[in-house]
């Protein structure tokens, strides 16, 4: 099938590398020229494990093209993908202008003799489908489409979904998308196919849940701490009842990115537009930018409120392991709060370091985690990279003036903290406190 995907972020550069992959003509349109030389040299713009490779193959075996012309993007296409990005407006509305501006440019430049599938994919407020079906010609179809692809494990879950959704509300659209899906669908990874306004909603509905259960889990984690209880073990006696399962429910300094705070934002807009306020998301929401500012305030305490001459020392700043996003990731509200109290902030990040100091410009930045840790009054961990995980802790003691660490990802148990001497925060469990190496409710 030929394949126009138009929007090379995350979403249309994943999906068109594996649609091509598999044997379709793939061409990925987009405005920036730059962007477009690059990716036509098999570069991905951001770092995704696995994505270059299978890109260079693509392009070599000459079924992955990139281009700015909308007319050779546009007129042998069989299918085109809206992956264009849909960023929060300042109401805190989702902004559909390039979504809306991509349908306009289908309806101008497609061949009047074709007829194209056009398929929404742009994580999209219910109703959105349907208005640009408006913008499109009679004879071409419309489908929504949404991408549960998480960062830094995308090409794996396109290749292996637990579940694709389409909405849809014609027999030639379903028959295009099942033929498109049929490599990646089978047993135990459905194809579901819904009428649009369903569809559209399942992205929201998903995520949000999905945000819910972490925000949930930090709520619970900060009454452990009142109460002297242990998340850890509270976590194991939840998880233990199937109906709750395990999965998204780990305690930490709250979810970022560029999908779950936005997407929390969008439902509650919706909720406000239907006049039906979504009260369960806007307590997530708020849940979340209190666990970063909780955090901060941890170690600001710590302190004793000043942190002049205070050299902090940051283990991870991507808003997850195995991405360089940094898009509102709490790494930056936590760095920011600190740089504010009087910190010196050093930090260090596998992938990330580079588009993190575009956010937070302060921020000195080391070659390796043992490097970033040395004369530092303070390790923080923001992200959990395997790596920190395995670090020699006897060696991160030496380094640091004071053997104190604050932990926003549970990476270590107390018990080893204890026994290597630090000073131990993390969420939702009892703090280790150095001086009398045992462990003690904070
Ligand atoms: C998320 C969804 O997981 C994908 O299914 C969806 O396709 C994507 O958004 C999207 O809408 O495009 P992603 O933003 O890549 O994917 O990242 P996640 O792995 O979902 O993590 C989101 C945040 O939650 C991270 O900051 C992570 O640290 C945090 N998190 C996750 C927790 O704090 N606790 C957990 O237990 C799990």
């Amino acid at each position: 099938m030929n394949i126009t995907l138009v929007g090379t972020g995350y979403v249309g550069l994943v999906t068109g590398t594996c649609f091509a992959n598999v044997g379709n003509d793939v061409t990925c349109l987009d405005v920036d020229i730059s962007k477009i030389e690059q990716l036509s040299n098999g570069e991905s713009p951001f770092y995704e494990p696995g994505l270059s490779e299978m890109m260079t193959k693509c392009i070599d075996d000459n079924r992955l093209h990139f281009t700015c012309s909308k007319k050779e993007a546009y007129e042998h296409a069989d299918v085109i993908f809206i992956c264009v990005g849909t960023p929060t407006g300042a109401k805190g509305e989702c902004d559909l202008s390039h979504v809306f501006g991509v349908a306009d440019d289908i309806a101008k430049s497609s061949a009047s003799d074709r007829s194209p599938l056009i398929i929404v994919k742009s994580t999209v407020p219910v109703g959105t489908t349907h208005k640009v079906r408006e913008r499109i010609p009679e004879r071409m179809s419309i489908a929504n489409n949404p991408e549960f692809l998480r960062e830094g494990n995308a090409i794996e879950d396109f290749r292996r979904p637990d579940r694709v959704v389409c909405g849809v509300d014609t027999e030639g659209a379903r028959t295009v998308l099942t033929k498109l899906y049929a490599p990646f669908v089978g047993e135990g990874r459905p194809l579901l196919f819904f009428d649009i306004p369903s569809s559209e909603m399942v992205k929201y509905a998903s995520n949000a849940m999905l945000a819910c259960k972490i925000s949930f889990i930090n709520e619970i984690a900060s009454l452990c701490e009142r109460n002297g209880a242990n998340i850890d073990a509270v976590r194991t006696g939840m998880c233990a009842d199937n109906r709750i399962g395990t999965a998204f429910f780990r305690p930490g300094i709250g979810y970022g990115g560029s999908c779950f705070p936005k997407d929390t934002l969008a439902v509650m807009e919706m909720g406000q537009d239907a006049n039906a306020p979504c009260l369960v998301n806007t307590a997530v929401h708020e849940l979340n930018l209190r666990q970063r500012a909780w955090f901060a305030q941890r170690v600001i305490d710590h302190f004793g409120g000043s942190l002049e001459g205070k050299r902090i020392a940051f283990w991870g700043l991507a808003f997850k392991p195995r991405t360089d996003d940094v898009r509102d990731a709490p790494s930056i509200d936590i760095a920011k709060a600190l740089i504010e109290r009087g910190a010196e902030v050093i930090g260090f990040d596998p992938e990330a370091a580079e588009n993190f100091s575009i956010e937070v410009s302060q921020i000195e930045l080391a070659d390796d985690m043992y490097a970033v840790t040395s004369q530092a009054d303070a390790l923080v961990i923001c992200t959990e990279w395997p790596e920190f995980g395995t670090c020699s802790l006897s060696k991160v003691k030496g380094l640091l003036n004071e053997p104190l660490i604050f932990d926003g990802r549970n990476m270590f148990d107390e018990d080893t903290m204890t026994k290597a001497g630090f000073t131990y925060y993390s969420v939702g469990r009892p703090t280790v406190t150095q001086s009398s190496n045992t462990t003690a409710n904070q």
